[in-house]
């Protein structure tokens, strides 16, 4: 399958290392932007497909079998619009794939879904957890263990890293939010993925409610404040964002009214090695847990040596330290699931259906993160039963991506 690039960023890349390890799916072009001549270079050097650099949309929509928008949360809407128009000119795509958030909020996020059934496309909502070999492995395993002894009732899941790499990012007007957009939006999937028994829908599980807070910890700070002006541009002083959230929602399984619940924990204000992926999981009599910080190998780097590293995050993405005994994780890209979320979505299209993660599912993810800002603005728990509060969240636009987080964080 040839496979065309909008927006050659960081995830682009780490996209492509994901791809040369997937039988079956060329890169075979990219959109002309910052950043896409050294990721072109790139896909080239390891024999990743053409790479072919094009002016427009429409051009690179006619020479491949399905897009992946890898842009900013801002500009999702004009890059999809575009991919429609190519289409209604007679491009012949199958698919398009968008990497989490589907949108900031949920008017945005539905415009998504529209566009790509105006088109007839298939879709792929990249959301990598839940592709997680550690995932997959201990959903497997513990199958025959739910089926005597009865669902997971708990899991908590963490994303958690020191601050993301670009400006847009931490500016809740252009991203949508801080890191509960940015990171909860993961955290939540994967824990209402966790809960669901193996055998049963994705959606199987109905929410009921979700209570959540959010704090602007450390980058509101004076210090970290007027650092963040400095190097990404942004003013926590007058739009600030939140960099910790944490919050829990309620499900029922339909079938035996039984309640389980998913706690979710996000910042960017973590101090640690760098990016650390944290999920656990209580049955009855049963349990897992799932580590990214844990790997088989560690190297320790002292004072002396340090001089010498050239490039501490080859060691982990976000890592924070360049010496000391690092956490250092040789395929990342394995590691966090993108790899199966392209074998995924390579094996659907081909087939001519939506990957095991639709843009409506991203849908549902999305409605679970606007609730959790409800719930953090309003200060109490929402029930997401309520036909009022369903409604309510379909228009909502948190303070906070307004640009008027002020009053909520600082
Ligand atoms: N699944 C994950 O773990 C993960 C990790 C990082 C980012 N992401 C998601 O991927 C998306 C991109 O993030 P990133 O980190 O690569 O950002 P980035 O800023 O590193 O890269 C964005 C790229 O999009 C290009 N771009 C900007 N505006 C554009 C437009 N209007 N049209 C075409 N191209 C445009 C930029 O030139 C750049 O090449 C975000 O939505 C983010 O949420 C997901």
């Amino acid at each position: 399958m040839k496979i065309g690039f909008i927006g050659a960023g960081f995830i682009a890349r780490f996209q492509a290392v994901a791809i040369e390890q997937v039988r079956g799916i060329e890169i075979a072009g990219l959109t002309r932007r910052r950043g896409s001549e050294a990721l072109a270079a790139f896909c080239r050097e390891r024999g990743l497909g053409e790479a072919r650099i094009f002016d427009s949309i429409g051009a690179l929509a006619n020479h491949v079998d399905a897009i992946a928008i890898y842009v900013p949360n801002y500009a999702r809407i004009e890059v999809m619009e575009q991919i429609v128009a190519a289409v209604q000119a007679g491009a012949a795509l199958k698919g398009v794939i968008l990497d989490k958030p589907l949108g900031r909020n949920m008017q945005e996020a539905r415009r998504m879904v529209e566009l790509a059934r105006s088109a007839n496309l298939r879709t792929a909502y990249f959301e990598n957890q839940i592709h997680m070999r550690a995932i997959r492995t201990q959903r497997e395993q513990l199958l025959p263990v739910m089926r005597s002894m009865g669902p997971l009732t708990l899991t908590r899941s963490a994303e958690e890293h020191g601050g993301p790499h670009e400006g847009w990012f931490w500016d809740p007007t252009r991203q949508g939010g801080g890191v509960l957009l940015d990171m909860g939006c993961h955290s939540i999937a994967v824990g209402r993925h966790v809960l669901t028994p193996p055998d049963k829908d994705l959606l199987f599980l109905k929410p009921v409610s979700v209570s959540a807070e959010v704090g602007l910890l450390k980058w509101g700070q004076p210090h970290w404040r007027e650092q963040l002006l400095k190097t990404r541009g942004v003013d926590y002083a007058k739009t600030p964002a939140e960099d910790f959230a944490t919050g829990m929602i309620t499900y029922r399984n339909p079938e035996t009214g039984q309640l389980v619940k998913a706690q979710f924990t996000d910042s960017w204000m973590f101090e640690k090695q760098g990016l650390r992926l944290f999920m656990d999981g209580m049955g009855p009599g049963y349990a897992f847990e799932v580590n990214t910080l844990i790997s088989s190998l560690s190297i320790f780097i002292g004072d002396v040596a340090a001089q010498a590293i050239a490039d501490q995050e080859a060691a982990l993405e976000k890592a924070t330290a360049s010496r000391g005994l690092l956490a250092v994780q040789y395929n990342e890209a394995d590691l966090y699931g993108y790899t199966d979320e392209n074998r995924d979505m390579l094996q659907a299209f081909s087939a001519g259906r939506d990957a095991m993660l639709s843009w409506e599912y991203g849908l549902e993810i999305q409605r679970l993160v606007m609730a959790s800002y409800l719930a953090a603005e309003r200060g109490r728990t929402l029930d997401l039963t309520d036909p009022a509060v369903l409604a309510e969240l379909e228009t909502y636009v948190p303070a906070i991506q307004q640009g008027r987080g002020h009053d909520q964080l600082l």
